[in-house]
């Protein structure tokens, strides 16, 4: 026997991250030159690139454009520990998935300035395991232990850029002279490597670049969407579906049940699923779901498949457990379904981003005015911002690869910007009666109702992505009554 390998005697020039796991059987000489032969050569050729190729090398150009002669860093990030040697799944940063269409951890893009203007892009990934140095199944990362992943050429293939080993990437830029930029918070140790050559403020600046060039999106992103939503729509069918067993049980049932619909049509939940039953409703990011399904109380239900290349959708539907809603429901529901139609009416080419959150509003503060809650006139509630009491949140958001996508643009271009086709948002009114406000009604208290629709600004107006779901009352009812049979 042999002294157990380390990542020093492994005779890689360098060696990648060791897993703690990878190493607690001793290796014989014999078994050594055992494993480095009698594997078959599965290096696939002509592959077919990835079909949002040609619009990741649009955005790159763009990208280029706006940063002539500077060293542009975008990594996917790295692997995050949950505990011991167990990690939580990978999800690459989105600027990286945007760029390249790739999702590998620890990739990287460089795109290098070729003078004063333009830029090489290469994309720095880790290639298939050497077999003869025992990497492939004695390091934590070898493809013995975590799969196949594309060699460099293939990589090539699939994406049309340049593909080196990431291995060398920190080298080629520590030796690199001239400006650096890099997209902060995915990779510590690349940020590390790169501290004497980058601002904070120039950083900032790509990061919001990078969010601002997803504002509107182009076809794929589009039809990504929509795969997103309709998974979701299936989603939400599928917890009706099982309503009875979630009452027998807790709200996980909700949750799990939406977790498999995301899992086996798409990479994952958008976000933490907000299944939240009864007061649990008037909790906004009610995320740990461990509560119990009533009949006679509201469920709020918050979710959104992720694609595989992704996109998001987040949708929200506030559904009668039993699947009849009571008057007082009813009435709460009516007024939010109307701030909602105000809403989805002032999405349109041209308009204010602003002008959805404030006819929303308009209608939700009239409401709360005529039942009492709070002294009109309805101007003087607006002005002083009185409603939020209820309302709680913003009406909406961009909505994208990142469920709040688009979130570091310059106001100018987000929030005091203006619609155009192909940027799309959610529109989102709710009300919420915490159940201790003692300001409302007794039989207020605890009810919490939320509509989140995807819409899609289009030329000559907007599109409902999200539509197939109900949001109406009525309809809400027979769908309900449908599903549960
Ligand atoms: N699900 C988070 C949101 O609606 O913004
Ligand atoms: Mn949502
Ligand atoms: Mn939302």
């Amino acid at each position: 026997m042999t002294e157990e390998p380390t990542p020093e005697t492994l005779e890689s020039d360098k060696p990648i991250k060791q897993r703690k796991n990878a190493l607690y059987l001793g290796v014989s000489d014999e078994l050594a030159e055992n494993m480095q032969s009698g594997w078959a050569d599965t290096e696939l050729h002509d592959l077919r690139p990835i079909p949002q190729a040609e619009h990741t090398a649009r955005r790159r150009a763009a990208l280029s454009a706006r940063f002539p002669g500077e060293r542009l860093v975008i990594p996917a990030g790295n692997l995050k520990t949950r505990s011991n040697d167990t990690e939580y799944s990978f999800r690459a940063s989105s600027e990286y998935a945007h760029l390249t269409g790739d999702q590998t951890q620890d990739g990287v893009l460089v795109l290098e300035p070729t003078g004063a203007t333009g830029h090489t892009a290469t994309l720095y990934l880790l290639p298939r395991s050497n077999r003869a140095n025992g990497e492939f199944w004695l390091d934590g990362q070898g493809e013995l232990w975590v799969g196949r992943r594309n060699s460099l050429s293939e990589g090539e293939q699939l994406y049309g850029l340049p593909c080196a080993d990431v291995r060398e990437v920190a080298g080629a830029l520590a030796e690199a002279s001239g400006p650096v930029r890099i997209v902060r918070g995915h990779d510590a140790g690349l940020e590390a490597a790169l501290t004497d050559k980058v601002t904070a403020e120039r950083d900032e600046e790509l990061k919001s670049f990078l969010s601002e060039l997803r504002l509107v999106k182009d076809e794929f992103e589009i039809a990504e969407l929509q795969k997103a939503v309709d998974s979701t729509v299936r989603g939400f069918e599928d917890v009706v579906r099982v309503l009875d067993k979630a009452e027998a049980t807790s709200e996980r049932y909700i949750e799990g049940t939406f977790f498999l619909r995301a899992r086996v049509e798409g990479n994952d939940i958008g976000y933490g699923s907000i299944c939240a039953a009864g007061p649990h409703a008037t909790t906004l990011h009610w995320v740990r779901n461990d509560g119990p399904v009533r009949p006679g109380e509201l469920l709020l239900l918050d979710a959104g498949v992720e694609t595989h290349t992704l996109y998001t959708a987040d949708v929200t539907r506030t559904m009668p457990i039993n699947g009849t809603f009571s008057p007082l429901q009813r009435k709460i529901y009516d007024a939010v379904y109307a701030a909602q139609e105000a809403g989805i009416a002032a999405v349109k080419p041209g308009g204010k981003y602003r002008d959805f959150h404030d006819a929303a509003q308009r209608v939700l503060v009239t409401h709360l005015v005529e039942w009492g809650l709070v002294e009109g006139p309805v101007d003087r509630v607006l002005e002083l911002g009185l409603q939020r009491r209820w309302t709680l949140h913003g009406t909406g958001h961009m909505l994208g690869i990142d469920v709040h996508d688009c979130a570091v643009a310059r106001r100018e271009t987000y929030s005091d910007g203006t619609l155009e086709p192909g940027m799309c948002l959610t529109v989102e009114p709710g009300l919420y009666f915490q159940a201790d406000d003692l300001t409302v009604p007794e039989e207020y208290r605890g009810i919490g109702v939320r509509i989140e629709d995807d819409i899609l600004v289009t030329e000559d107006g907007n599109r409902n992505m999200s539509a197939a779901l109900p949001r109406t009352p009525d309809e809400i009812e027979q769908w309900m009554a449908r599903l549960k049979g």
